[in-house]
């Protein structure tokens, strides 16, 4: 099932994701909604606060084939080292991109949705993209790393499409 993804300046989008603490068939559902969601959008990532549970469960999919579904079920960053900067896009802030500075190469702790733990090593894309969804399991959002002035005019844009759309 395809969930409707929260839009930025949604203020559900500022929840902070309980970890998860029960799995089971629910969970399973949720993490196959979210990636078929994530897969039709379509986006390379996606938090469950996104589309409204604040559950601390992200899906990943920086392949080119859109076959390398990486689930993260209560997702901690062990290790986090050096700077990056790269040009983030957010599925809840459509059409909007920016630079933003974040850790080159981390190390994370994730369960996956069976509740199998694991570590995985990041850098590149695959660093950014598990950094920016943990955020939003935070109640943040890439904009958040803008400068003032840069959230300001985002705040115009998005007023006038509004505008527009209403
Ligand atoms: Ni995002």
């Amino acid at each position: 099932m395809i969930l409707s993804i929260l839009e930025y300046p949604d203020p559900r989008l500022r929840k902070v994701a309980a970890p998860v603490t029960s799995f089971g068939p629910d969970l399973v559902r949720l993490v196959h909604d979210m990636a078929e969601t994530m897969y039709s959008a379509p986006g390379i990532g996606l938090a469950a606060t996104q589309v409204d549970v604040h559950k601390r469960v992200i899906v990943i999919d920086i392949s080119e084939a859109r076959d390398g579904l990486l689930v993260l079920v209560n997702p901690e960053i062990l290790e986090a080292e050096g700077e990056a900067e790269c040009e983030e896009g957010c599925l809840s802030v459509p059409g909007y991109y920016d630079k933003v500075t974040r850790a080159a190469r981390i190390r994370v702790r994730a369960q996956d949705e069976h509740g199998a733990s694991r570590e995985i090593a990041a850098d590149g894309l695959l660093a950014v993209c598990v950094q920016h969804e943990m955020d939003h399991l935070m109640g943040k959002v890439f904009v958040d790393h803008l400068s003032s002035l840069k959230r300001a005019r985002l705040a115009a844009k998005l007023k006038k499409r509004q505008r527009l759309a209403g």
